[in-house]
């Protein structure tokens, strides 16, 4: 575990110095933009997708640096995606990361315009580096791709068109591993296809991703029905009238699938990584034990 929290706290501060370096800096005009920016952005999250993406760069031998823009421009999408999800006509969320909302501080109007700005700086970030072009367009049509279409942005429509029925074990299996799932799977490929590894190798960390990405969701929506508010830094209580995991499979029930996805993962990444993968191997469980 400690060995674990090490390695990710050495991702995460590289990460947060990359953030720094690419993001505009507050002096410049509109300052109200950029302030709204580097709230959002420097407001403690996990940094769990851009440390997927060095960490499985790492696991195969890539100096993680080089692949340090693709994990930033990640982190501003994932930052855009919670930017929105929080606002008023979505799910209408005061607070986040332990801290008022974007929109509670800034406005709605520049809250909007704030997720606009991450996510086509996003674009911006994920072309810069030393990786061939030819990487770089593949890890663009990568995260486009986990966008829309059949994406991140659908996996939200579906989420709070669930508001309005009784939802399916097939309605919270779609929602979940595009809303979530999506942007999780498109950090760990986008680590192993910087390292340009074989497409064999390439499948196979997809699928680790997208087990761990589910996995995710569920425990989000456990935090949800059972988690400490002050831990987890947002209200929770909230999605009982939506496709929760806890809803639909109960707590156990919800735990039990997360158990069976977490050894799957575990499984994956020891067959194409074996001990090299022992950080992913932890990811995975403390994706399955995490309080936040
Ligand atoms: C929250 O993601 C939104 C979901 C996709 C469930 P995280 O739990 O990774 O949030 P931060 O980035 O650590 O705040
Ligand atoms: C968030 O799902 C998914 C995205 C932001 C794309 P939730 O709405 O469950 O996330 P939280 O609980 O607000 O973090
Ligand atoms: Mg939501
Ligand atoms: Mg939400
Ligand atoms: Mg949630």
């Amino acid at each position: 575990m400690e060995r674990f929290k090490g390695r990710w706290e050495k991702y995460r501060s590289l990460v947060e110095e990359g953030l720094d370096v690419f993001l505009p800096p507050e002096t410049e005009y509109p300052q109200s933009l950029y302030r709204a920016m580097r709230y959002a952005v420097f407001s403690g999250g996990k940094r769990l997708r851009p440390v997927l993406t060095l960490s499985v760069a790492d696991a195969f031998g890539t100096d993680p640096k080089v692949l340090l823009p693709q994990a930033v421009a990640l982190e501003l999408i994932h930052t855009f995606t919670l930017v929105h999800d929080d606002l008023p006509d979505i799910d209408n969320d005061d607070y986040r990361r332990g801290k008022p909302t974007v929109h509670k501080v800034f406005g709605n109007a520049i809250a909007i315009l704030t997720g606009d700005a991450l996510f086509a700086m996003a674009y911006k970030v994920a072309i810069a580096g030393s990786l061939p072009e030819s990487v770089k367009l593949r890890i663009l049509r990568e995260i486009n791709d986990a966008l829309c279409y059949r994406g991140v942005i659908e996996g939200q429509v579906a989420d709070i068109e669930s508001l309005q029925k009784e939802p399916s074990y097939e309605d919270m299996l779609f929602i979940h591993t595009h809303k979530t799932g999506k942007l999780i799977e498109a950090s760990v490929v986008v680590g192993a296809v910087g390292s340009q590894v074989s497409e064999d190798k390439v499948a196979r960390m997809r699928e680790y991703g997208r087990k761990i990405g589910l996995a995710f969701q569920i425990m989000d929506d456990i935090l949800d029905a059972v988690g400490d508010e002050k831990e987890v830094g947002k209200r929770l209580r909230k999605d009982f009238n939506r496709a929760s995991a806890v809803r639909i499979l109960g707590l156990d029930g919800a735990r039990r699938k997360m158990d069976e996805l977490v050894s799957e993962a575990v499984e994956i990444v020891d067959g194409v990584l074996g001990r090299r993968g022992w950080f992913l191997k932890e990811m995975a469980e403390f994706i399955r034990d995490r309080t936040y």
